[in-house]
């Protein structure tokens, strides 16, 4: 197979966030600030990241302006030619902030939200005050006169508000919104039982994006993520595993995926011992699943195998134990069945108190069945 480079490097400069989101992408077992990259390691991954042909750089984390030193790596980035994007909880930025991180180049933010209240966006963030706090910083994003995507998590606690959070993000003058249901994995799926919606739920979302899409033709992008549990085939993650994207744990392991340190029977090189285009082409990890010599049936034999590329190897392994499995995402699954009896059970009944994403609660789960 012949390998392009990478188009885009998920900077995730640290673990640390004052938000606990339960259902956040970060690994279960969460890094500690004093294993955290210093300044000259990132910016020597950032330069090699462009050298390799990476296009663009997204900072993220945890939340990246816990960072003092994020100035710096945006406008080492820049130097380095990579389009420069904010992935933030928006709730430690102020105007100072912000006119320092466009003075270093910074040319796009991605501002998450919980919900379109304060009432559930504080309590799923976990954060008092935090919803106001993130409004307003969407106002000082759109007066630096940089372009704003807002995001939102969708689930069984929030799906009720969607239209209000579309129309929340054009109020706020985003030019893109992304509605994303969960995906379990990590936190998400230590949660599932508080979060996983009804089939009638989807239904109701899949209804109201539809009617928002044609009522907004032109004037936002809608973007929308359905959950894996009612698919009846896989998305293809990160297009293909390490065929499109690298990413970097706050201490410089370099990952196929974000989720990717949850497969637990993995071990990954770090950036302060290999060089990133090393990595990038002969890792074992990123080898691992790359292409389609790796697969099993149904998959092996699939006419989709070169399109979802089996799906998804996180939630393979967090469902089954293996991440050679094809993603029971996929009705061609043995475990497809289990999985949907799963999301239809847990739909049904009370949702579960969260666990939320704190330092003290991060114990490993894997296998849910
Ligand atoms: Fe995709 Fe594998 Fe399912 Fe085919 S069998 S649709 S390749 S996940
Ligand atoms: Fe890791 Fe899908 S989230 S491959």
């Amino acid at each position: 197979m012949t390998l392009d480079p990478p188009m885009a490097l998920l900077a995730e400069l640290t673990h640390r966030c004052p938000l606990q989101c339960p259902y956040c992408s970060n690994p279960i077992d969460l890094e500690r600030a004093n294993k955290e990259m210093t300044t000259e390691d990132w910016l020597r991954a950032i330069r090699e990241a462009a050298a390799l042909g990476c296009m663009q750089v997204h900072f993220s984390g945890g939340e990246p302006t816990v960072r003092p030193d994020l100035e710096r790596l945006v406008a080492g980035a820049t130097e380095a030619g990579l389009y420069t994007n904010l992935i933030t909880s928006g709730v430690l930025l102020d105007a100072t902030r912000l006119a320092a991180l466009v003075e270093a180049g910074l040319e796009h933010v991605q501002l998450s939200f919980q919900d379109s209240t304060t009432e559930i966006g504080d309590r799923v963030g976990g954060y008092a005050g935090g919803h106001e706090k993130k409004i307003a910083t969407a106002a000082l994003v759109r007066a630096a006169n940089l372009p704003l995507t807002a995001n939102f998590v969708v689930h069984r606690q929030n799906f009720h508000h969607l239209s209000d959070m579309i129309d929340m993000a054009l109020a706020l003058g985003a030019q893109r919104v992304e509605i994303a249901n969960v995906q379990y994995y990590g936190w998400a799926l230590r949660n599932r039982a508080a979060l996983m919606p009804t089939r009638a739920q989807l239904t109701q979302m899949t209804q109201d994006i539809a009617e928002a899409r044609e009522r907004l033709k032109g004037v936002i992008t809608i973007d929308f993520v359905v959950p894996d549990y009612y698919a009846r085939r896989p998305k293809s993650c990160m297009g293909g595993w390490g065929r499109r994207f690298l990413n970097i744990s706050p201490s410089g392991n370099v990952l196929p995926c974000h989720a990717a340190e949850s497969i637990t029977t993995l071990s990954f090189d770090n950036v302060r011992q290999r060089s990133l285009a090393d990595i990038w082409r002969n890792s074992e990890a990123f080898e691992a699943f790359r292409g389609t010599d790796w697969m099993a049936e149904p998959c092996r034999s699939c006419d989709r195998r070169e399109i979802d590329w089996g799906g998804c190897r996180c939630q393979a392994f967090a469902i089954t134990g293996d991440a050679k499995q094809t993603d029971p995402a996929c009705d061609l699954s043995p475990y497809h069945d289990s999985l949907v009896s799963a999301a239809v059970g847990e739909a049904a009944a009370e949702p579960a108190a969260f666990v939320y994403r704190r330092y003290r609660n991060a114990k490993p789960v894997q296998r849910e069945f």
